[in-house]
């Protein structure tokens, strides 16, 4: 660790000689000034732990001192020494923000003990403006809403991985959050303060991804009318997050595994290898496996990508954070809507437990936003929620108009969905409960086009 620097300001040579000789070069390292003014260019300069100053002073009175010591470094603690006399002023100092006194004659290791009182006071107010920032940026970041077991070990995992510079995976289904714990995860890396770049790959065109990610040279083709630095270089120090890497096209596939292997590329229509430092989270709502068995995606670079990997389960896997999310997204729509209802009845939350949220928190969020618009009291009902939450089973709403195909439909999707939160997603356990043989049970889910993870 480094040692602490004091500042002692005296305006006779003998006492600032005396002063750097007696302080324990162990422990400190001495800084001198004759005055006031000699001191601030020091605090500009030197930074000082601790100022120890007399009272007297030359060029300004002390108590000015004070104050302008404090407009320079505002946690600078002041240690005044008094001459026999002067007490009540350093009193009055004190109330103006000087840390401590000590009377004149001193002996050093008097002088020490304050000065190791002033450095932990030092330390606390530094740790404390630490935490502050720290709670500040936590808040910013956008908040991760949830309490059930899967979500918290999902939570923790994605905490100790951050720091690393491991490349993540993130699976889940569409709406499941992946955005969310990708942005999570650069901002609890070490590479907070560096860019974070998001491309999706899916949304670019192929034959556009390759110079978006990697750059181009002027000229480098029709169209290529600016050299591009590209996204790699944009995220150089940071975090590049490739959404839906699943779409990626196999020509571009090698292109990235050789950046991940060797951290340089080459931009498009250039011969020079460019250098990067980029910490690589990828997404995606696919199962890449699969792609890999059908040889759409590169067995190597799927390695490579899935150093960690963190799958985010499907929101009926976890109602318990249903009502927790609603919660917040209510509190989010006071923020902006007129009217927003403060509580829900028990119908309606019934409703958003039993339902399977295909589109997940996502789809919960656009459902609390149409479920405000029409809800004109203070408290949100069932009917005010869209048709295809209410289902048709417990509304008590007349079905029989309907063809008995699409009430069958609607009856099993409810049963299987309920039947896999109960079983909590465990299809062999969800199988058991049912009765039924875990492949059928696979095939039900499928046809229903209810998704869930292959064991
Ligand atoms: N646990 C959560 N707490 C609070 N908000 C959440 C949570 N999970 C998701 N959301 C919100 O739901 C929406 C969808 O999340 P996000 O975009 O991260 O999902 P995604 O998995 O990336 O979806 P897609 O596959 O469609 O890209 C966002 O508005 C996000 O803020
Ligand atoms: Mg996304």
């Amino acid at each position: 660790m480094k040692k602490p620097t004091i500042l002692f300001i005296d305006d006779q040579k003998s006492a600032r000689d005396l002063f750097s000789r007696q302080l324990d070069p162990e422990r400190f390292r001495p800084l001198t000034a004759p005055g006031v003014l000699a001191a601030e260019e020091m605090i500009r300069q030197e930074a000082p732990d601790v100022i120890v100053t007399d009272l007297r002073m030359p060029d300004i009175d002390g108590l000015d001192g004070l104050e302008r010591f404090h407009a320079l470094d505002p946690e600078l603690p002041v240690i005044l020494i008094t001459a026999f006399g002067t007490v009540e002023t350093a009193v009055e100092a004190m109330k103006r923000g000087a840390f401590d006194y000590v009377r004149k004659p001193f002996d050093t290791g008097e002088l020490e003990i304050v000065i190791d009182r002033a450095l932990g006071h030092r330390n606390l107010l530094r740790e404390n403006a630490r935490l502050r920032s720290e709670v500040a940026r936590k808040s910013a970041s956008d908040d991760i809403i949830c309490r059930a077991p899967a979500m918290m070990s999902v939570m923790d995992l994605a905490a100790r991985v951050a720091p690393s510079d491991f490349s993540v995976l993130i699976l889940g289904e569409s709406g499941t959050g992946k955005d969310l714990f990708a942005k999570r995860i650069h901002q609890l890396s070490n590479r907070a303060t560096a860019p974070f770049v998001s491309l999706n790959c899916s949304a670019i065109p192929e034959h556009l991804l390759e110079s978006e990610l990697f750059g181009h040279e002027k000229g480098a083709f029709s169209g290529a009318t600016n050299a591009r630095a590209g996204f790699f270089a944009e995220a150089d120090g940071g975090t590049l997050f490739l959404d839906e890497i699943g779409d990626m096209s196999p020509n571009l596939q090698p292109k990235l595994l050789r950046v991940l292997q060797n951290g340089e590329y080459y931009r498009v229509g250039s011969r020079r290898l460019t250098k990067t430092d980029v910490r690589l989270v990828c997404a995606s709502n696919r199962r890449i496996e699969e792609l890999v068995e059908k040889g759409q995606f590169r067995q190597d670079l799927y390695y490579r990508i899935n150093t960690v990997r963190i799958a985010l389960p499907p929101l009926r896997q976890r109602t318990e954070d249903i009502p927790l999310l609603v919660e917040h997204f209510l509190q989010k729509l006071r923020k902006t809507f007129p009217h927003v209802p403060s509580r829900l009845n028990a119908q309606a939350v019934r409703h958003l437990l039993d339902y399977g949220w295909p589109g997940n928190v996502r789809e919960l969020e656009h459902v609390m936003e149409r479920s405000c618009l029409v809800c004109d009291g203070d408290e949100l009902r069932a009917d005010d929620l869209p048709p295809e939450i209410r289902g048709t089973a417990s509304s008590g709403v007349a079905v029989a108009e309907r063809p008995y195909k699409d009430a069958r439909r609607d009856f099993e999707r409810n049963y299987f969905l309920q039947l896999l939160a109960s079983a909590e997603g465990n299809i062999q356990k969800a199988a058991e409960l049912a009765g039924i043989h875990r492949s059928t049970l696979y095939e039900k889910l499928a046809a229903l086009q209810i998704a869930v993870e292959r064991e």
